[in-house]
Formats: C-alpha cells, structure tokens, sequence
C-alpha cells in the first residue's frame, strides 16, 4: 500500500520524471487516435458511382466556398432517424472523398445540402438563390442575383484540376487537356460536349441558370447543386451493405 504512494510521490516530486511519464502516456493517446488514419483508404468503404466533378461542377463548388455558403449549410447527412428521413440516406464516406476541402460541418442555419441534387429544378434554384424570400417567405439565406450577371471566369481550369490531382482526386491527362473544353461544354447546350459523358457519367449536360446565351457563375453553382448526392445510387449500396452483413454472419 505504502509502495504505491511513495513511488508515486517520488513522481510527483521529480519534475523532469513527471514530465516524461506525462509524454509517454499522452504519445500513446495519439498514437492510437492518429495511427488508424494512416490506413484510411481502408476505412472508406467502396462503393459505385462517385466520380470526380465535372471542371463546370468544381467551379460551382468554388463559388460555393468563396460566398460562404457553408456557413449556413452543411453536407453531411448523420445516420439518425430524422435526418434521414428529412434529407434522405445518410452521407457515406466515399461520397465526399473527392472533396478539397470536404463540406462536412456541423452548423446549419438553413438544411443540409448533401442530396439536394435533383431535388429542385433548376429554375427554382435560380429563383430562390436570386430572391429566397420569394420562394421561401421565412427565409433569412441571402440573395445571390448577382451570381447570374457574372461570366463564370475560371483563369485556369487545367491548374485546377492538376492541383485536385496532386492531392488524390484521380483526372486524366484527357480530363486536364479538355478542362477549359469541358467547363463551357457542359453548360451550353449549343456546343459539342465531345466525349464528356463518357469520362464523367452521368453529367448533367444543359443550360443550368436560364440564360443560354453565355455561361455564368450561377450556371456553375446550379450545376453543382444539382450533382450533389445524386453520384451515388444509395439504394442499391444499402443493399449491397446488407448483402455483405448477412455474408459475415
Ligand atoms: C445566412 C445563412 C445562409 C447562407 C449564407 C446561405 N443559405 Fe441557403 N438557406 C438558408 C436557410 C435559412 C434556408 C432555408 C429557407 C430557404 O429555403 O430559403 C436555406 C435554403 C437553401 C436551399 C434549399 C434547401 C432545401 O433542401 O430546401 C439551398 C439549395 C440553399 N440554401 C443553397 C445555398 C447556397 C448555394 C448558398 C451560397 C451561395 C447559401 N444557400 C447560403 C440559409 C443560408
């Protein structure tokens, strides 16, 4: 009984002892919290379906990321009850791995926007990113009219996606050299999209804000928009899930 106080006094009274002991057990915190991460690739479960954004997307996602919208709004569906039956299946890991940055968070002043593809057509989200509270009366998001008057300018789609590939989102050589290509393509339905759905399944391929005659920042963030959520057929990876549950067993 004695032993144990003392030798722990001898601790508490050495400082340099206690401060190495203190590292030690913290070290072996973080290695058990920080090592799985090395094999995360592992933990993300594969499933079908997810690709990388189109060039018109990514822009849509950077306008999305420049006025904030994640301030407001999260993408990240958690498996309870009445988010999912409020947004639909909950997010699956393998559906933001694409993402630089991811848009997870955990603030939602309005609701969560990780299926809201398809959800709308595109000229309610026109409408209500042009005036919400003329679609929404309650609502306090604010307007994004502006989005429609601008020229979508990306100075370099290319770079773009040479940067996205670099951190592990998997574009061709084709993808790169068609980018700028690609980027004015998918949102006129005037111009020859080329091979484009054949390298990005099921793109979405048509005028997005209304307006045919040019290509606008509000063509880019309705594009994306509507892809989200909508890569994956949850359906069918739900029952694929429960297939290889049952196998486990
Ligand atoms: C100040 C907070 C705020 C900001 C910033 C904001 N929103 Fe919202 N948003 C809301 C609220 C609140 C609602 C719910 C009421 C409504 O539909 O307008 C909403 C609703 C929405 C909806 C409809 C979702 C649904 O399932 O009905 C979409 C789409 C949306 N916002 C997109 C955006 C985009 C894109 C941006 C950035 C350009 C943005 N929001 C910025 C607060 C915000």
């Amino acid at each position: 009984m004695t032993t144990i106080v003392e030798r722990h006094k001898t601790l508490e009274k050495n400082i340099t002892l206690l401060g190495i002991c203190a590292l030690v057990v913290v070290a072996i915190g973080g290695i058990v919290e920080i090592a799985p991460l090395f094999w995360i690739d592992n933990t993300i479960e594969k499933v079908q379906g997810v690709r990388p954004y189109t060039p018109l997307e990514q822009a849509g996602r950077d306008i999305y990321v420049r006025e904030g919208c994640y301030v407001c709004h999260s993408q990240m569906i958690r498996p309870f009850r009445d988010e999912v039956e409020r947004y639909g299946h909950y997010s699956l890991a393998a559906e933001s791995m694409y993402d630089h940055p991811f848009q997870w968070g955990s603030k939602r002043t309005g609701p969560d926007l990780a299926r809201v593809g398809g959800k709308y057509s595109d000229s309610w989200h026109v409408q209500h990113l042009t005036n919400p509270e003329g679609v929404v009366p309650e609502s306090v998001m604010p307007k994004y009219g502006f989005l429609a008057e601008r020229d979508l300018q990306v100075a370099d789609p290319a770079a773009n996606l040479t940067a996205l590939r670099r951190v592990g989102v998997p574009y061709t050589d084709r993808d790169i050299t068609s980018a700028l290509a690609d980027l004015n393509a998918q949102a006129a339905p005037e111009a020859d999209p080329g091979d484009l759905l054949k390298r990005y399944p099921k793109a979405q391929i048509r005028d997005f804000d209304g307006d045919p005659s040019r290509v606008t920042e509000m063509d880019a963030l309705v594009a994306y928009l509507q892809v989200l959520g909508t890569m994956v057929d949850v359906n069918a990876a739900a029952a694929q899930e429960q297939l290889a549950k049952e196998k486990g067993r």
